[in-house]
């Protein structure tokens, strides 16, 4: 595992979308895995910024996300696709139908997780998989269990992550109490993996997770097993490392 550390929020955004740019100038037709959240959107930023001054492009790029919430369609403003649209999508070069989420209206949901595993896999895979890490340890919706999830799957949240989202939503009962996440043998067969931290909140979850035992029941210390894992942090998530 790699530990990229920047000094504030900017920083890390900024070196964030350095990997992922890295990764579209080795090959300008590469598969993203992208992730929602609050801590990617300076990222997302920084990589419109890059579109806008020609840098880069996404115009043969294809994408997929880890997640989305079940029930709410791509119009609402709290869907992962509105946030990507909002966040990336629309400001750069990308062909839509590049882009893909688990589809959270589908009628039959075993069925659109297992072709959208398959649309994964037809597509070569993906390249580079962002993730943010949540305060539990989850990655996606992967939340804290007994045995590492493999597919893209439903899921039923958690009461820590529905709070967690809730300040999203005008009213908690608004959250949605299902979604749909990449399982964690998803993310695992990424080629590259990106993760993104912020804030002194963070700052357990990722030495618990970077350092502790790998164990299930924080989800996302399964990546000390991948072989190509680099983190950035502000220094405020860094704060309990000790790598220095
Ligand atoms: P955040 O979420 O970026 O909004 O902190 C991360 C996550 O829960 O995966």
């Amino acid at each position: 595992m790699e530990f990229i550390i920047a000094e504030d929020y900017e920083g890390m955004s900024r070196a964030a979308a350095d990997v992922v740019a890295g990764v579209m100038a080795d090959d300008p037709s590469c598969v993203l895995g992208l992730a929602t959240g609050s801590t990617p959107i300076g990222m997302y930023a920084c990589l419109a910024d890059d579109c806008a001054q020609g840098k880069i492009s996404f115009k043969d790029v294809t994408t997929f996300n880890l997640d989305e919430y079940v029930g709410l369609p791509g119009t609402h403003d709290q869907s992962y696709r509105y946030f990507m649209d909002e966040n990336l999508f629309n400001k750069v070069d990308v062909n839509k139908t590049s882009t893909h989420l688990p589809d959270g209206c589908a009628g039959n949901l075993d069925q659109m997780c297992a072709e959208y595993e398959a649309q994964i896999q037809q597509a070569g895979g993906v390249d580079i998989q962002v993730l943010g890490i949540g305060h539990n340890g989850h990655i996606g919706f992967n939340e804290p269990c007994e045995d590492f999830p493999v597919a893209t799957h439903p899921v039923d949240l958690t009461e820590s992550t529905i709070n967690a989202n809730s300040r999203l939503f005008d009213d908690v009962a608004d959250v949605p109490r299902r979604a749909v996440t990449m399982g964690i043998g998803t993310i695992m067969k990424a080629h590259k993996v990106l993760v993104v931290a912020n804030g002194s909140g963070k700052a357990a979850i990722v030495k618990e997770a970077f350092t502790g035992p790998v164990v299930p029941s924080v989800p996302a210390s399964v990546l000390q097993l991948h072989p190509d894992v680099t983190i950035v942090l502000d220094s405020e998530a860094a704060s309990e490392l000790e790598l220095m």
